[in-house]
C-alpha cells in the first residue's frame, strides 16, 4: 500500500525578480489526476467493450482522407494548459474516427496485435512508475521482473532450459521482432570476426523470410549480396538442401557462413522452416542459427503445438512476439539466447557516467547491453499482468479458440467450389484465392473489406495474389469467422 501524502499543486502566478510574470508548473493535483484517470479508464472500458460483441458499432477502418486528422487539430500547441476533459473529448471526437480498429473482432489483417485489459493496465502502471531500466542499478525491480517473467514465459511456451536465466542463456524484451533479429545478427556477425571479417561473411534466410531480416542485415553493415536467399519448397518452407548447396558453394569460395535465420510461421503463409535440418547444415560450418517465430511462437503455449519447436534446443537464439497473439499490447518481443555473452560482447560500451558498483561487481544483469538503445521501458510489467491475469490455461484457451475457428473457416473455403486454399492452413492463418484468378481474388478481398464486416490483407505466393485471413484478435470468436465464411460464400 502506498501511503505517501500528496500535496496538490495549484497553478499560481509568480512574480520573477527580473520583472517577468510566469505561471507555476500546472501539474494536475492528486484529485485531478484521480478523476482524469477514472475518466480515461472509463473511456477505454467503453471503447474496448464495444468490440466484445458480434457486431461492433465502430468501423474496422477509417473513412477519413489523408490529411483529415492533421487538419482537424490546431496547427500550434496551446500556450496554456487545457482541462483533461477537453483532451479526452478530442480523442473521442478527432482521433477515434481516424483509427484502424485492430481490436475489432472482424480484423484479420496482417497479423493480430492483441491488446487486453490487464495488458493495458500493466502499461498504465509501468508508465506511472516512471522507471528507466537501462541498468540493474537504475531500476532493480524493472530488471529482475523482466528476468523472471521471461523465465515464466519460456516455461509457458515450452522453450528448452538453455534459454532460461539460470545458465549462460536468458531472455530479454525488445520492442519488436525486427530488433530481436537485429541483435541476433550483430552477435553472430561479431562472433564470426566482426568488422575485420565483414566482407567474407554470409547470412542465409529463405525467400519467405520477413522483410525485417533484410533490413536488419543492411543495418548491421552488410552489403545486400551478403544475404543469401534460400529457395522454399512447395509449402513455402526453407529447402534445407538448397541451403546446404548455397553454404557449400560459399565455403568453397572462401566465404564464412555466419548466420542462418529460420522462420517458424512465415508472414505470408505461416510456413514452418525445418529448424533441425537447418541446424544440420549450420552446425558443421559454425554458423549461428536464429529462429524468427514472431507470430507463431505464441501457439506453443499449447502443448499440442510444441512440434513447432522441433530443433529449437540446437539454435542460438529465438524470438516471438507476445504483442502479436498473446494478449500483450504492442510493444513486446521476447528474445532468447542460449548464450548471452556474444550479444553483450557486441553491444557493451561502458562510459564513465554509467559505471556503478553493482555492474562492476558482475553480480547483476544490465539489459542495456542486450539491445541497441540505452534506455528501456518497464515492459515486463504488462506481460506479468497478462500472465497472472489469464494464467497459462487462459492463454491456451485464447490460442485454441482461434486455431479451431481458423480450421472451420478453412473447411468452409475448401467446401466452396469457387475458392481454394492457397497454402496449407497454419494455426490461425488461412490463405485463400478465387479459382478465377488474381483479379477475382483481388475483387473478393475488396468486397470483403468494403462490407464493413471483416478486414483482411493480401500477399503473393508463387506469384499469385492471395487473400490472408489471420484469425487471432482478442475478441474474435468462431461467431465472427463463421460470419466471414458466410460473407465469402455470398461474395465469391
Ligand atoms: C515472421 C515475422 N517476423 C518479423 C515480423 C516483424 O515484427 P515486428 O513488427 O515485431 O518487428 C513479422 C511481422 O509480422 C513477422 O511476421
Amino acid at each position: 500500500m502506498i501511503t505517501a501524502t500528496i500535496v496538490p499543486t495549484m497553478p499560481k502566478e509568480n512574480s520573477q525578480s527580473n520583472g517577468t510574470s510566469e505561471i507555476a508548473v500546472p501539474h494536475m493535483s492528486a484529485e485531478e489526476f484521480r478523476s482524469a484517470g477514472h475518466d480515461a479508464v472509463d473511456f477505454l472500458v467503453n471503447f474496448i467493450d464495444g468490440f466484445r460483441t458480434d457486431s461492433p458499432d465502430l468501423p474496422l477502418t477509417s473513412d477519413l482522407a489523408p490529411g483529415d486528422v492533421y487538419a482537424s487539430l490546431p496547427s500550434s500547441p496551446p500556450m496554456k494548459g487545457e482541462p483533461f476533459e477537453a483532451i479526452l473529448a478530442d480523442v473521442e471526437r478527432l482521433i477515434v474516427p481516424g483509427l484502424t480498429n485492430w481490436q475489432h473482432p472482424g480484423f484479420y489483417g496482417f497479423f493480430p496485435a492483441d491488446s487486453s485489459p490487464p495488458s493495458v493496465l500493466g502499461e498504465l502502471v509501468s508508465a506511472g512508475l516512471g522507471q528507466q531500466g537501462m541498468l540493474w542499478s537504475t531500476s532493480p525491480a524493472c530488471t529482475e521482473l523482466e528476468t523472471l517473467v521471461l523465465d515464466w514465459l519460456a516455461e509457458a511456451v515450452g522453450l528448452p532450459d538453455r534459454f532460461r536465466s539460470d545458465g549462460p542463456g536468458g531472455g530479454v524484451i525488445q520492442d519488436s521482432a525486427s530488433s530481436s533479429s537485429l541483435c541476433a545478427i550483430l552477435a553472430a556477425r561479431d562472433r564470426a570476426g566482426g568488422a575485420e571479417s565483414l566482407p567474407t561473411l554470409r547470412i542465409y534466410t529463405s525467400e519467405q523470410a520477413h522483410s525485417s531480416i533484410e533490413k536488419d542485415v543492411l543495418v548491421a553493415g552488410f552489403a545486400r549480396h551478403q544475404l543469401r536467399v534460400v529457395k522454399t519448397d512447395d509449402d513455402f518452407a526453407m529447402d534445407a538442401n538448397a541451403l546446404a548447396s548455397l553454404v557449400d558453394a560459399d565455403v568453397a569460395e572462401g566465404h564464412v557462413p555466419c548466420l542462418v535465420v529460420a522462420t517458424v510461421g512465415t508472414t505470408s503463409s505461416g510456413a514452418i522452416d525445418p529448424v533441425s535440418s537447418i541446424c544440420d547444415v549450420a552446425g558443421p560450418v559454425g554458423a549461428w542459427v536464429h529462429v524468427d517465430s514472431a507470430w507463431a511462437g505464441a501457439a506453443t503455449v499449447c502443448p499440442e503445438h510444441r512440434d513447432l519447436l522441433d530443433g529449437i534446443d540446437r539454435v542460438d537464439s529465438y524470438c516471438f512476439n507476445p504483442h502479436k497473439w498473446l494478449l500483450t499490447n504492442f510493444d513486446l518481443s521476447a528474445f532468447y539466447l542460449a548464450d548471452v555473452q556474444p550479444l553483450i560482447d557486441s553491444l557493451s560500451i561502458v562510459p564513465e557516467y554509467l559505471r556503478n558498483t553493482a555492474s562492476e561487481a558482475g553480480a547483476v544483469v544490465d539489459y542495456r547491453d542486450w539491445q541497441v538503445p540505452l534506455g528501456r521501458r518497464f515492459r515486463a510489467m504488462k506481460l506479468w499482468f497478462v500472465m497472472r491475469s489469464y494464467g497459462v490455461e487462459g492463454l491456451r484457451a485464447h490460442i485454441r479458440t482461434h486455431v479451431a475457428a481458423a480450421a472451420d473457416l478453412a473447411a468452409r473455403v475448401e467446401a466452396n467450389p469457387k475458392l481454394e486454399l492457397a497454402a496449407p492452413l497454419s494455426l490461425g492463418l488461412v490463405c485463400l484465392r478465387h479459382l478465377d484468378g488474381d483479379d477475382a481474388t483481388e475483387a473478393l478481398l475488396a468486397s470483403v473489406n468494403s462490407s464493413g464486416r471483416a478486414f483482411c490483407t493480401h500477399t503473393r505466393l508463387a506469384e499469385r495474389f492471395v487473400m490472408r485471413v489471420a484469425v487471432g484478435g482478442t475478441w474474435t470468436t468462431s461467431n465472427h469467422t463463421t460470419d466471414l465464411a458466410d460473407l465469402l460464400d455470398d461474395l465469391a
